[in-house]
């Protein structure tokens, strides 16, 4: 069972993922941190970049392990995860870019057809997290469909890093991004599979609205389905589920969650 806060708001949210990053890399200054992309983790960016700043933490030994990426769009196009991830963390934080990794920068942009250099490339990714030690926290976002990563519904859970087909809705749901234009939404990419997550040994998975209720509620409290991939969070021995009263409005125990969270100990960290 996860730990589950819930928060007034993004930046609330931002803040304890922030500050327990932050102690992190006081404490081991090459940490290796799982990125991810999208709306939900901007607040959480922003506030560690503060810290960083404010507190004047060494992180030119930090290290980075995106989630995923798209298949075909060159790694220069604005929407592209590589663009995106040294946009909203690399450059904020102040991290080396050369210590950092997008599963696509291999690719290039190569098109899926080019399996040469597409097909392997997850093998080589789990490598590299492998040898770097490991993912020491992984922040996620969820999927209206309850994906995390680009883990679709339906997704083996013990998958390791590997291409993948959009759903339909995830496509639909990323429009924002392609002027409004589905058809923009590249239709696969490469994600970190869930066997990759659960490897991490924190995960932090941040939710914010309410079209994210359902499959909050599926995550924490339906059953360990890989129809909600993200359900999975439920079998990591350290999983912390961050999220606001409207994606939390569905969940059933939510008094016993804001219960404990105000009873915990001052000496425990998320
Ligand atoms: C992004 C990722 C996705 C997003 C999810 C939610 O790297 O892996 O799983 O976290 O699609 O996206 P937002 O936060 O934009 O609602």
């Amino acid at each position: 069972m996860a730990e589950v806060i819930i928060v007034k708001n993004q930046q609330e949210a931002g803040r304890i993922y922030a500050r327990s990053v932050a102690d992190l890399i006081k404490n081991k200054p090459d940490a290796v941190l799982g990125l991810a992309t999208g709306s939900s983790p901007l607040a959480a960016y922003e506030e560690l970049a503060k810290i960083i700043e404010n507190e004047k933490i060494d992180v030119s030994r930090v290290r980075g392990f995106a989630l995923d990426e798209y298949i075909g769009l060159p790694l220069s196009h604005p929407q592209s995860y590589h663009s995106t991830i040294h946009r909203t963390v690399v450059e904020p934080l102040g991290l080396d870019p050369a210590n950092v990794r997008v599963p696509g920068d291999v690719l290039e942009g190569a098109p899926l057809s080019d399996s040469a250099r597409v097909a392997h490339a997850g093998e080589e990714y789990d490598k590299a997290i492998a040898a770097a030690g490991g993912v020491d926290v992984q922040i996620l976002g969820i999927g209206t469909d309850g994906h995390v990563g680009f883990n679709e519904p339906g997704s083996s859970l013990a998958s390791g890093t590997r291409v993948k087909t959009l759903a339909q809705q995830t496509r639909e749901d990323n429009a924002r991004f392609f002027d409004n234009d589905v058809d923009k939404v590249p239709t696969h990419c490469i994600t970190q599979g869930i066997g990759t997550i659960l490897k991490a040994r924190h995960l932090v998975l941040l939710a914010f609205g309410e079209g994210k209720a359902e499959a909050v509620a599926e995550t924490v409290e339906g059953g360990v389905s890989s129809f909600c991939p993200a359900s999975a969070l439920q079998l990591h021995p350290h999983a912390t589920v961050i999220v606001d009263e409207e994606a939390a409005s569905r969940l059933r125990h939510k008094d016993y969650y804001r219960w404990a969270y105000a009873h915990k100990p001052a000496w425990q960290s998320i």
